[in-house]
């Protein structure tokens, strides 16, 4: 069975070669129809990051599936849409044990397709039941974007949750980034009625202006300040200016990585005076937990619904899995393997 691996911490050593096709008894067969590929792929292909399973010296990458059930049985029928849930437990720790991997204390779970655990680029995958979740047939090839989608429910939930430690009215919500993430999270906010600004590097971005955002063109164009920040561009210079784009009250949340050895500049009265005056919060957010994971799917349909072909628009690109160093270099939105019909 084809599927793409690489061998963590080489850089260029992504492939697509034959691995074993054996499905568990305990386990759902599940054959993969369309499999994102995000901004951690790319850092895991060039040898940054990802983990092989322990004993092995390669991954098959791969986390953001869409499949179909292969075969009646653990509760499932055959012609189910599913996706699968990326983060697994750790084993020993609360966070885990309350069933929030995604909150994991340890740093051991591990991770479908990024860390210890083989991911879902090949042909057909065995996954536990309960690490499945069911993608409404409405929804169709959308379901690909449930697992990133997740990712940014969990991230405004965290939002709310900081921003609720005190009496708190948000209105106004800044997204820097626009790519798929960032046009997610814009999508999200306008669902639940904020106002949105999105800026990033592009002259123009269509998709933020359908969804009744505001799009600005990074630069010195004050924007004013926000109730709510969200960092998806990956820039840790734009992290910690988010602390100064904040109301009093106002919460920033980092969601994209950047990992260049860099300093970053940040205003002393920013962070000395202003955000302990205002009562800000900045902090990060990283991966879901099932009620994410349903939340998003539901946010989905809602998306698809009220924004008829944006959802289409944002998987720009769709390609076979011969073709995944196209699908990592695209930048237009959100790139898919496309290994089933
Ligand atoms: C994935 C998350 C994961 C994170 C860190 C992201 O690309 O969407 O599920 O937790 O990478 O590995």
């Amino acid at each position: 069975m084809k599927a793409l691996v690489v061998e963590p911490g080489v850089a260029g050593s992504a492939r697509v070669e034959d691995v074993d096709a054996h499905v568990a008894e305990a386990e759902v067969p599940v054959r993969v129809l369309e499999l994102g590929m995000c901004g951690t792929d790319r850092e895991i292909v060039e040898g940054l990051f990802g983990v092989a399973p322990e004993g092995e010296d390669f991954l098959v990458l791969g986390h953001e599936v869409l499949g179909v059930v292969e075969r009646d049985g653990h509760g499932f029928a055959r012609g189910d849409l599913v996706s699968g849930i990326v983060r697994r437990s750790c084993r020993h720790c609360l966070a885990c044990a309350e069933g929030s991997p995604d909150s994991c204390l340890t740093g051991d779970y591990s991770e479908r397709g990024i860390t210890r655990l083989h991911g879902y680029a090949r042909e057909l995958v065995g996954e536990a039941p309960d690490q499945l979740v069911p993608i409404p047939c409405e929804l169709g090839r959308l379901g690909v974007l449930a697992e990133p989608t997740s990712d940014c429910v969990r991230a405004i939930r965290h939002v709310r949750a900081v921003g609720g430690r005190q009496p708190w009215a948000p209105q106004r919500a800044l997204v820097t980034g626009a790519g798929a993430i960032g046009i997610l999270v814009t999508f999200l906010l306008r669902l639940e009625g904020f106002d949105v600004v999105t800026s990033s590097l592009e002259p123009a971005k269509p998709l933020v202006a359908e969804a009744g955002a505001e799009y600005v063109q990074a630069g010195d164009a004050d924007l004013g300040l926000f109730d709510v920040v969200v960092e998806c561009a990956g820039n840790a210079q734009l992290m910690a200016d988010a602390l100064g784009r904040l109301h009093r009250g106002g919460v920033a949340c980092l969601i994209g990585i950047d990992g260049r050895d860099q300093r970053v500049s940040l205003d002393g009265r920013t962070i000395g005076v202003d955000t302990v005056l205002g009562n800000r919060a900045l902090f990060g957010s990283v991966n879901a937990r099932r009620e994410d994971w349903l939340a998003g799917i539901d946010a989905l349909d809602r998306m698809r619904r009220r924004w008829p072909g944006a959802l289409e628009q944002l998987l720009g690109l769709r390609v076979p899995i011969d073709r995944f160093a196209d699908a990592l270099a695209y930048t237009g939105g959100k790139a898919t393997l496309v290994l089933s019909e």
